[in-house]
């Protein structure tokens, strides 16, 4: 390992998120993953041709979006069904299978999930965030790979208050993407948990996994486990501008 080789670091749950305020990002890249389901749903978006998303951490912010652009589709969730407030209900809820081309393409949409919308925004003050998942696994890592970026936060959203196991799992798949890296013990940690888990991925997620358990409980969301562990089905880069809109980049 040189002095160049890239630095891996994790945060592995939501409870880390308030010490992200107190980091500085500026060199960094946060990679955010909430595979069950933000961002998936967020690759799927732009792989359907959507314009961008702009995530928001409260609903009260995407009702005031919504005013000054009447345009905008708004999505995303709350105990992970669709959300109503105020006597409006929301054009889609958050799973990725409600956003066909038919639904999104050339539109924006502003997103307001429990986790991953948060997680977003509190790495708002990195140099460059991206949205991942296993939907876009590769297409990040190569983005990561040529960019020659030295820093590397890998965020994973989490589920509540809690720590995801897809989304551990997801990290540490980038972390094996990613070799050569000088990588931290929680980094190190998701990719020894991703080593173990791969040959059965799906199965361990679906019986492990406090989301995956949620959504197969509720029919009409259940397909969207297997979804959204579906690897490299939108071979895209999905970054946050500086604007606070996720676009296709690239
Ligand atoms: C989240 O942001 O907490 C998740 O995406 C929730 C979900 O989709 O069920």
């Amino acid at each position: 390992m040189n002095s160049t080789s890239k630095q891996l670091d994790a945060l592995l749950g939501p409870a880390e998120l308030p010490a992200l305020a107190r980091r500085d990002l500026r060199e960094t890249v946060c990679v955010v993953f909430d595979v069950l389901r933000a961002t998936s749903t967020f690759a799927t978006a732009l792989q359907n041709g959507a314009e961008e998303i702009v995530p928001v951490g409260e609903i009260s912010e995407a009702l005031v979006l919504r005013k000054e652009k009447p345009d905008v589709l708004l999505g995303g969730e709350r105990n992970g069904v669709r959300i109503s407030a105020n006597g409006i209900d929301f054009d889609l809820g958050n799973s990725p299978r409600e956003y066909t081309q038919g639904k999104v393409r050339g539109k924006t949409i502003v997103s307001t999930t429990t986790n991953g919308t948060r997680a977003l925004r509190a790495c708002a003050g990195a140099k460059t965030v991206l949205a991942a998942s296993f939907l876009n696994l590769s297409a990040t890592a190569e983005f990561l790979r040529a960019g020659n970026y030295q820093n590397v936060l890998l965020v994973c959203a989490g589920t509540r208050e809690n720590t995801a196991l897809e989304d551990i799992l997801a990290a540490g798949a980038l972390c094996e993407l990613l070799p050569g890296s000088l990588i931290s013990d929680p980094a190190e940690a998701t990719r020894r948990a991703f080593a173990q888990a791969k040959s059965d991925l799906v199965a361990i997620v679906v019986r492990d996994s406090e989301n995956a358990r949620r959504l197969l409980a509720i029919p009409e969301l259940r397909d969207d486990v297997a979804f959204c562990l579906r690897r490299d089905a939108c071979p895209l880069i999905a970054k946050m501008e500086a604007d606070g809109g996720i676009r296709r980049a690239g």
